[in-house]
């Protein structure tokens, strides 16, 4: 199986979204037997904001240039849609920052969600162009935004749902590690009622592939 593995934390291999995006892959990987996995790592290898000549590419229907010899963000844009298309699935580990994604996880989808590219304009609206696949998404955060606890808003889970679903990318499946920010108990107790959530949640999936 080929995995895709985005990590989009600051605080890179020391941070509980890698943890918790490291514990899927290796699930995935226990599953499939054999996984080649490419490593994204967005703060190791920060992703520019794109450009001008791409943002005339995308907004200007008569934009006179080619798009697929192209330098700069469209070059950029044409790797990461390539690295996408490659994969079999997708495991993307990110904080909530400010109720959303973290920037440089903005800025990789403004790389891939490319008009002409990865979705076309149709009468009906937008239709995504590449093949569905499997997305996991670990998200961690400070505070708590979903169930009974909640107490902030969550920008993160519905953006990603819609950004990706516009490419294409329906299957997606969310995990999350909430209230970080109590300190080092939460962390280990979120760390083993999540680890129990996967347990469940693969070896479902493995007695549903044997069937
Ligand atoms: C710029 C920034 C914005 C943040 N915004 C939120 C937020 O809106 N909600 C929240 O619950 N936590 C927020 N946090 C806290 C992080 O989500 C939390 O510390 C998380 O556990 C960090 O994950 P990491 O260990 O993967 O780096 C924010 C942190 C930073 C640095």
């Amino acid at each position: 199986m080929k995995i895709l593995h985005i990590s989009a934390s600051p605080r890179k291999e020391a941070s509980n979204a890698w943890w918790l995006s490291q514990q899927i892959v290796g699930h995935l990987a226990g599953r499939s037997g054999a996984a080649a996995v490419t490593v994204r790592d967005l703060y190791a290898d920060p992703i520019a904001h794109v450009d001008s000549e791409y943002a005339d590419a995308l907004g200007s229907p008569v934009y006179a240039g080619d798009e697929s010899t192209a330098g700069g963000a469209l070059a950029l844009s044409e790797q990461l849609i390539r690295e996408l298309e490659a994969s079999e699935a997708v495991v993307i580990g990110t904080p909530m920052h400010n109720y959303t994604v973290p920037s440089t996880l903005k800025a990789w989808i403004d790389h891939v969600v490319r008009v002409r590219r990865t979705f076309a304009i149709t009468p009906d609206g937008k239709a995504g162009l590449l093949r569905d696949r499997p997305v996991y998404v670990g998200i961690v955060s400070g505070g708590r935004f979903s169930g009974p606890g909640a107490r902030q808003a969550d920008f993160l889970t519905p953006y990603l749902k819609v950004a990706l679903a516009t490419i294409g990318l329906h299957d997606l499946r969310f995990y999350s590690m909430e209230g970080l920010a109590m300190g080092a108990d939460m962390v280990r107790s979120e760390r083993e009622r999540v680890s129990m959530v996967l347990e469940t949640a693969f070896s479902r999936a493995l007695s549903e592939q044997a069937r």
